[in-house]
């Protein structure tokens, strides 16, 4: 890659992984208060994935770069920054944008990376692993000894989520395909074959008396089961709806129809909680205090990930200019782990 120059991959409209176009420019310079960071490592997350179908709830209009997450170095700070942050390794999340060998950002918006932490090591656990700490500790406030229930417990943010629950002490029962199953096993997971087996008739079987937590991407029917199967004082936490990605029609719709549901359980009486986990809540509201809780709670996984309580697990590491194959080897289903992009 050209060193001197900036490269980006856009998504010119709904397109097969081939049609991502390479796009080369000039680097971008900072503005007051923001920071150039020189990518070293980005990844395939579910989102691009939907964002190529124009399935993702909130996706910009075409054509734009996707990437929603990022680690690298500052390589140059604009006026009012700290021009001592310059090399420094730190993590963005962006939503869309990280594809790109250079990327502006607020310098408000980083977070260090601790010594010790590689580059795509670092990136396996951006957006999952923010998630996964959010939705497990501010969430559903998981603690020893509970039981909780974790959808797709193999994939990206699934995998981080089973980790930090085995760590925080709870017992957990992982919905994946069959080839995960061993894996989990070894982590102390009890899994179930979400393709092939009765999904509540399994948790009654593990859990009589309910779980005390359910974590749920797949929406549609899945989430009604997983709310039936919560113990009292339990806490649903949707947050996806993988199981409508296919799906022709509204993009929101999806959404709009588990924001609906979990307002409805909410609203019944009963001892028993529901939400829908956005990790861009609060942004728009108070964006220094977002900030805040996104440095402290990534700091949290980073420290989680020096400990070894959970493992950076990098299914494979391309190129960005070879984004096609990448978001082809993500979609196959056949990796474990995130496949990462470096510049
Ligand atoms: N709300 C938020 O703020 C937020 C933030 C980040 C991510 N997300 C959402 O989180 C979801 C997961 O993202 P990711 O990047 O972790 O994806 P990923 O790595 O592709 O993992 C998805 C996993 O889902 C599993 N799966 C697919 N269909 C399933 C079903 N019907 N039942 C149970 N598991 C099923 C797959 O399991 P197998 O491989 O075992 O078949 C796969 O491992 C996406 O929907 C994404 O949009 C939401």
């Amino acid at each position: 890659m050209n060193a001197a120059g900036m490269v980006e991959v856009v998504l010119p409209g709904k397109v097969e992984p081939e049609g991502l176009q390479v796009r080369r420019g000039a680097v971008p310079s900072a503005g007051p208060g923001q920071v150039v960071v020189r990518m070293e490592a980005t990844g395939v997350s579910f989102a691009e994935q939907q964002m190529r179908r124009g399935r993702y709830y909130d996706q910009p209009p075409f054509p734009f770069v996707p990437g929603y997450d990022l680690v690298g170095t500052v390589a140059a700070a604009g006026e009012g920054v700290d021009p001592g942050l310059a090399g420094t390794r730190v993590a963005v999340l962006l939503k869309v944008g990280g594809w790109a060998s250079h990327v502006v950002v607020d310098a408000a918006d980083l977070v260090p990376v601790p010594d010790g932490i590689g580059a795509a090591e670092a990136e396996t656990v951006v957006i999952n692993g923010i998630t996964a700490w959010q939705m497990l500790h501010r969430k559903a406030r998981v603690r020893a000894g509970q039981t909780v229930l974790v959808h797709g417990a193999n994939g990206g943010v699934g995998s981080v989520l089973v980790q930090l629950a085995r760590a925080a002490g709870a017992n957990v029962i992982g919905t994946a395909s069959a080839r995960h199953h061993a894996a989990l096993r070894e982590q102390g997971v009890a899994p179930i074959d979400y393709r092939t087996e009765d999904i509540p008739a399994r948790v009654r079987e593990l859990a009589p008396d309910g779980v005390d937590a359910v974590f749920d991407h797949v929406g549609g029917r899945s989430v009604v089961d997983s709310w039936r199967l919560l113990a009292p004082g339990g806490t649903l936490v949707a947050y996806g709806s993988a199981s409508t990605r296919d799906d022709e029609g509204s993009k929101q719709w999806p959404v709009l129809k588990l924001l609906g549901r979990v307002w409805l359980w909410n609203a019944l009486p009963n001892r028993r909680r529901a939400c829908f986990f956005n990790v861009w809540a609060g942004r728009a509201l108070n964006r220094g205090r977002f900030q805040d809780r996104l440095r402290a709670d990534l700091t949290e996984v980073f420290e989680a990930l020096r400990r070894g309580e959970i493992t950076a697990r990098i299914a494979a590491q391309l190129p960005l200019t070879q984004a096609a194959e990448a978001m082809r080897l993500a979609e196959s289903g056949t990796v474990a782990g995130k496949v990462v992009l470096h510049a």
